[in-house]
């Protein structure tokens, strides 16, 4: 095989190759690790992607704009002692004038929510955050991925679900 050849092989794809943007808030570090063990995982599923990961309390509602799939994760809060809110970061920034206003324009996305099954209203930060993609016009592809109590043992559900995601993306029609 030409060396030509080779470096057509070593370079996934332009269609292959994604812009991954997570948003995620996390309190005690829960979401975060879940989304430290994702991106490892996509890193190895998917080199091609190039994946940009921030906290929300550090972004602006037009950033939710950048990348081709947007991923957003948050555990879920009792913010103002009613059970099954966001997290308070994440709840600013989808709640700025601006967040409110944003449209999504048919944007691939896809959410996390974590939770304690100790509360009624179990990881409902997920349900929240595909309402939100939902009513700002994103498409979600994959159903959210809810991690009930410590994330800390259930990195392979993480990983599957992962593949689901890359999968997914696949599927998109991205004219
Ligand atoms: C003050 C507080 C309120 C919480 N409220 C809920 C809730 O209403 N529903 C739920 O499923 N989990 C609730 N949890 C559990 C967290 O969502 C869960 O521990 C999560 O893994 C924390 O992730 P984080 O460290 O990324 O913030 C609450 C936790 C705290 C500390």
């Amino acid at each position: 095989m030409s060396n030509t050849a080779n470096a057509a092989e070593a370079v996934p794809h332009f269609s292959q190759r994604r812009g991954l943007h997570i948003v995620f808030a996390s309190t005690s570090g829960h979401t975060e690790y879940v989304e430290d063990a994702l991106v490892d995982s996509l890193q190895i599923i998917t080199p091609g992607w190039e994946i940009k990961a921030a906290i929300a309390e550090k972004m602006q509602p037009p950033d939710l704009l950048g990348g081709d799939v947007l991923l957003l994760a948050s555990s879920t809060w009792n913010t103002g002692s009613v059970e099954g809110q966001l997290n308070p970061h994440m709840w600013v920034l989808l709640h700025d004038d601006k967040a409110k206003t944003l449209d999504l324009a048919g944007k691939p996305c896809a959410c996390i929510g974590l939770g304690d099954h100790r509360y009624f209203y179990t990881a409902r930060a997920a349900d929240h955050l595909q309402h939100y993609i939902k009513v700002h016009h994103g498409r979600l592809i994959v159903p959210a991925l809810k991690i009930i109590d410590e994330p800390y043992g259930q990195e392979e559900a993480v990983r599957v679900w992962g593949r689901q995601l890359v999968e997914a993306s696949k599927q998109v029609d991205w004219c």
